[in-house]
């Protein structure tokens, strides 16, 4: 019988480090803020790398891992808030960069919830198709979409990508056991970037985008309330308990969001890995960030059940039980 494996994983970060004490030299904050308020210490920030530059490096990372070549991709999701441009997507650009010309690709838009969406689709695409490779990707350049000079915003957030190959393999037990995702679209305001300035008229004006803006506290009650929901309800739906998940990777945009979570499903704290304080958040490329990392230091082997979940944008709010 045939299921679904991740068979590779990978991530790259664009090299240059920004510490939060050189944000401190540029707006009104200081480390000791940042760090108890957050647990970031520091951000990796693209120079002249766009989202597609750091989804083409995990790509080609993925491929040679599993030994695989490009023109058996079937499909490639990218997940990303933070496209090159509306249109061709940023997962059309990795696919021709890649010299993918048998996959079909798309993005999928979902913030920081949007690996974990983009996991699903996958998964049910390749589970009722032919296709045999899937490639999902979480790549983010946010410090192109932020404001600089607002404090609130601009030391949350960096830039990276991380991603999974997807293969169908000789296995008989499926690799998600359980799912749980919502959008609370009435929540929509809460978190707002690139929003588009429709002008009246015509001809119009090029439209400008707006810059990252987000009700920090009623994202924060928000998140310490749903995601140990979701998680429970995806538990349930795998027919587990939760004593029995070995690994929670949850999405990474502060270090007491988690801490929280953790003692709401009354879990020790070392079963959640954590990167914030090395990657800030990174949106949807946080999770398979987290996830590379996790099975590079040795932590998350085969045979763990892990959950994945993500929330954010939409807002909304993601978690898959994975079979690793
Ligand atoms: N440096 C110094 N002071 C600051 C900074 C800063 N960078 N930012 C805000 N402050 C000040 C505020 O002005 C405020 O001052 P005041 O009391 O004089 O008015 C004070 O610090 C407290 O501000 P709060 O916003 O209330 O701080 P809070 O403890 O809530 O922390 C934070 C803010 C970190 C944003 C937190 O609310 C949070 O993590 N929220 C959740 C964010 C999240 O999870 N996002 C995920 C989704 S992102 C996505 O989907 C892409």
């Amino acid at each position: 019988m045939q299921n679904l494996r991740i068979t590779s994983t990978a991530s790259y970060h664009p090299s240059l480090k920004i510490t939060n004490q050189q944000l401190s030299t540029i707006m009104n904050t200081s480390d000791e803020w940042i760090k108890t308020r957050t647990g970031i210490h520091q951000r990796y920030i693209s120079n002249n790398e766009n989202t597609s530059d750091l989804a083409v490096n995990v790509g080609n990372q993925l491929l040679t891992n599993a030994n695989l070549t490009a023109t058996e991709l079937d499909l490639i999701i990218i997940a990303t808030m933070s496209p090159d441009a509306y249109t061709p997507s940023t997962a059309a650009i990795v696919q021709g960069r890649l010299g993918a010309k048998n996959a079909i690709a798309f993005d999928i838009s979902a913030a920081c919830t949007g690996f974990i969406y983009a996991m699903n689709t996958a998964e049910l695409m390749l589970k009722n198709s032919y296709w045999q490779n899937a490639m999902v990707i979480g790549a983010e350049v946010l410090s192109k979409l932020i404001d600089w000079k607002d404090r609130s915003t601009a030391v949350l957030f960096g830039d990276g990508a991380g991603g999974v190959l997807l293969q169908k393999t000789a296995t008989t037990t499926p690799l998600i056991l359980g799912r749980d995702l919502h959008t609370f679209g009435d929540l929509g305001d809460k978190i707002i970037a690139g929003r588009t300035s429709l002008k009246a008229g015509f001809p119009k004006q090029l439209t400008s985008l707006s810059p990252f803006m987000m009700a920090g506290r009623d994202v924060y009650r928000f998140a310490t309330h749903e995601v140990p929901r979701s998680i429970a309800s995806a538990v349930q739906q795998a027919n587990l308990k939760i004593d029995d998940i070995d690994y929670f990777l949850l999405h990474q945009a502060n270090e007491r969001i988690i801490t929280q979570i953790a003692k709401r499903l009354a879990q020790p704290i070392t079963k959640f890995p954590m990167n914030i304080s090395e990657y800030g958040n990174t949106a949807a490329a946080s999770e398979p960030i987290l996830l590379t990392q996790a099975i590079t230091q040795g932590l998350v082997k085969p045979g763990n059940i892990i959950a994945m979940s993500g929330f954010g944008g939409g807002l909304s709010t993601g978690t898959i039980i994975l079979n690793y």
